[in-house]
């Protein structure tokens, strides 16, 4: 079969090319790709900055954002042939660490966890792909490719519900949320808070276009330019850049008693103000800055409630741009008119 795969830690080494069938020990459940999403880790791992291999071998089939039709159902009681379906993305460690151990593997303490197309185990772009039972999704064949949003739809799923499990410290009604950077994270952040039930704003450096357009038809406001200049002290916000001053001015502007989640990976930045002037900032407003990464069960599950509750056309308006596996190349370049891209293996 064909897949698209990597060579981690190598920067230009990412091919399509001939590979073996996954194997059978890597689930019971036969899967074939029907789409499967580029995100931003993926582009990480292509540029030769994240991503580890299988143990014992070099390359690594890319993609954790998918959505398959089921060839043989193996051995789930649930699923059967035709069914569509997507795979979790982490799972537990092999020790198990705690949180591993009751099905918290999004919260693994001891870093052993493996992650499809990220860490030690094949990711989805390939023409097939195996999965085992407990780690099959069924699908909603109602929302038919729509459903390759499942999966970052679980990580703001997540985020959200950190920000709530924090506030319930004290007595805490939030009614703002101010998302920062309107990719699919950010968006789909905007959409969840939206079905919340909470006023939403969303932040971007783009000042027009369907960034723009996509927070508005939420019914929630759009701000570009800086987070200092939102116009008011948002109950939480939840980080979808990455960026060192977007964060920092996050911590200045968020409301006392307000809750941060982090949810973006960047690196560097220009520190505006010394560690102990933002602790001082953090103390006196009694504020939580919380890291969120990956989902577990749970999430998946809620994710897929707001998905079902989310309009259709403006989650297809999230999918700005679909290429043939074979034009990876494209598929993995960073465009400005680009919100998610998706990779089209079959018809649906
Ligand atoms: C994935 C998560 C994963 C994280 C870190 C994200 O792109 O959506 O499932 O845990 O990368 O590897």
């Amino acid at each position: 079969m064909k897949a698209i795969t990597v060579e981690p830690r190598k920067p230009g080494t990412v091919r399509y090319e001939d590979f073996p069938e996954p194997d059978v020990r890597d689930g019971s459940i036969l899967v074939e790709a029907v789409v499967a999403a580029v995100c931003g880790t993926d582009l990480e791992i292509a540029e030769g900055k994240y991503g580890w291999a299988p143990p014992g071998q070099t390359r690594l089939v890319l993609g954790h954002e998918a959505v398959g039709r089921v060839i043989d159902p193996g051995e789930s009681r649930s699923l059967k042939a035709g069914d569509l379906v997507a795979g979790i993305v982490r799972h537990p460690d092999p020790v198990p660490c705690p949180n591993c151990a009751v099905g918290e593997w999004d919260m693994c303490r001891n870093g052993q966890y493996t992650e499809h197309g990220i860490k030690e185990i094949h990711g989805f772009m390939s023409e097939r792909w195996r999965i085992q039972p407990e780690y099959a999704v069924k699908l909603d064949p109602s929302l038919g490719i729509l459903n390759v949003l499942l999966e970052p739809t679980t990580i703001v799923t997540k985020a959200l519900e950190q920000v709530m499990a924090v506030g319930t410290r004290s007595f805490w009604e939030p009614k703002t949320v101010l998302v920062t950077g309107a990719g699919p994270i950010g968006l789909l952040a905007a959409l969840v808070a939206s079905l919340h039930g909470k006023e939403v704003h969303v932040l971007d450096r783009v000042e027009t276009g369907l960034k723009p357009e996509l927070v508005r038809a939420l019914g929630a406001t759009y701000h570009s330019g800086s987070v200092l200049n939102v116009g008011f002290e948002p109950d939480a916000i939840v980080e979808c850049t990455g960026v060192g001053s977007v964060i920092a001015e996050s911590i200045q502007q968020i409301g006392a008693g307000g809750v941060i989640c982090l949810t973006g990976v960047g690196s560097g930045g220009a520190a505006m103000r010394s560690t102990a002037d933002f602790a001082a900032a953090v103390v006196l407003k009694n504020n939580v800055v919380v890291g969120s990464v990956n989902a577990n069960k749970r999430h998946w599950y809620k994710a897929a409630e707001a998905l079902a509750r989310a309009d259709r056309n403006w989650l297809g308006r999230l999918l700005t741009r679909y290429e043939k596996p074979e034009n990876f190349k494209e598929a993995l370049e960073r465009r400005p008119d680009d919100i998610k891209v998706v990779i089209q293996f079959a018809a649906l």
